[in-house]
């Protein structure tokens, strides 16, 4: 089981936690119906989500990586979530593993090296990858950044696809410049892909945006950025590989990780019989359901029984945003505050379907909290105990009844 990996460039906030708590209730049920079960997660530390933030904080990217790779280490367990290994995509396993990947997949011919075109910034004398640029969606027309449109439709962006790109830093409207590229070749793919998808396990959302991009038409997919953070491409000097390309790597190296610290078999799971299901969040379908799974079978990896792509998060009715402020930092807001993680874990759990939007809101909060945990579930335990306490000075032993029996039975395979 694995859960997406956080970029480390801030700290745990509630979106996060969207998907990492109902995948930790999810292996917490599996356990106890007798799986055993593998929890992987780690830091995901490449790419300009981290360059980005290392440049407005004026200190190195693996400055901030680590600060915030530690954040995670310490905060996860605090909200009760014990991954089986918490690793991180500079690990030198996923730089060795993603190297071995790209090898793997350049050897059966998905990989080819093209001359493209891309803004480049001649005041601050670089490329602008991704989060470097600003511009128009071609799809919505709204404002959005070189690799997502965060301020509209959402769709994940090809380079040299945002309209009217200017440096995010600067400001300044680029040039194009001529620069060598690798790309992957996932027209390749859209075979594997239409009989995969189908009959790929999880929720309907993950499965029906994936075919519906099939559908119309597959792109080959830019697999190297100019920067040089990250993990870099063997023998072209000024490439890392795209940090969607060794994040989910990161998987696979987080289970060699743990296959290294408890004698484990990773290639069970990645190479073997065993299974393997991705919870995610609802912006991440597009990586998780046609570059991952074709990387994945190009390179001889076992694929992805089951996707699990969660609901949006809302704060206070609004659509969650870090930059507006609609956002809640869970250590900062809520832990410190002396909040209970299980009240909180319970909210998230309780307040709607795994696929629907969950508005997160302090007076919502204040209710469950009052009237389900402590009103009803509180109450009903102080009673049972009390009058155990009562009549018998202890909880007295005894026989279940056939009809409690039975309605626990029916209860557990409810739950199932
Ligand atoms: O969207 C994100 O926040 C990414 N850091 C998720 C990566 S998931 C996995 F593929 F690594
Ligand atoms: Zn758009």
């Amino acid at each position: 089981m694995t859960c997406g990996l956080p970029y480390v460039n801030g700290p745990c906030h509630i979106a996060h936690l969207r998907t990492y708590v109902p995948a930790d209730i999810f292996v917490r049920y599996l356990r106890k119906m007798g799986q055993e079960v593998v929890f992987i997660s780690g830091s995901d530390t490449h790419g300009t989500p981290i360059t980005v933030k290392a440049e407005e904080e004026g200190v190195s990217p693996a400055e901030v990586m680590e600060k915030y790779h530690q954040h995670f280490v310490e905060f996860f367990p605090k909200i009760g979530i014990n991954f089986s290994n918490y690793g991180s995509t500079d690990h030198p396993f996923n730089h060795a593993r993603t190297v071995q990947i790209m090898e793997a997949l350049r050897e059966n011919g998905y990989i080819y090296a093209k001359e493209i075109k891309l803004p480049y910034c001649p005041n601050c004398d670089r490329f602008l990858p991704d989060r470097y640029q600003r511009g128009i969606c071609p799809h919505c027309g709204s404002s959005a950044r070189g690799d997502e449109c965060d301020q509209g439709c959402g769709r994940y962006l090809e380079p040299g696809e945002l309209m009217d790109p200017r440096c995010s830093i600067c400001g300044t409207k680029p040039v194009m410049r001529e620069t060598r590229h690798l790309f992957l070749k996932l027209t390749a793919f859209e075979d594997f892909l239409r009989e995969y998808l189908p009959a790929m396990d999880g929720t309907e959302i993950a499965r029906n945006y994936a075919l519906k991009w099939v559908e119309s038409g597959l792109k080959d997919w830019n697999i190297t950025r100019n920067l040089d953070w990250g993990v870099k491409v063997p023998g072209e000097e000024e490439l890392v590989y795209y940090v969607w390309v060794d994040a989910p790597i990161g998987y696979i190296a987080s289970t060699e990780e743990w296959a290294e610290r408890t004698g484990g078999d990773w290639e069970y799971y990645w190479k073997g019989p065993g299974h393997l299901i991705h919870f995610i969040g609802p912006g991440i379908i597009y990586h998780h359901c046609l570059f991952w799974p074709s990387m994945l079978h190009g390179a001889g990896y076992s694929v992805a029984d089951a996707v699990i792509a969660s609901g949006t998060m809302k704060v206070e009715g609004h659509v969650f945003s870090k930059s507006r402020g609609y956002v809640i930092w869970v250590e900062e807001d809520y832990l410190d505050k002396g909040l209970d993680p299980d009240a909180l874990r319970y909210y998230i759990a309780s307040y709607t379907g795994h696929t629907r939007d969950l508005d997160f809101n302090w007076a919502t909060y204040g209710e469950k909290v009052n009237k389900e945990l402590v009103g009803t579930l509180g109450n009903f335990l102080y009673r049972a105990l009390l009058f155990a306490q009562r009549n018998y000075g202890e909880i007295p032993g005894g026989t279940v009844e056939q009809e409690v029996k039975e309605e626990v039975e029916k209860a557990i395979e409810s739950i199932r």
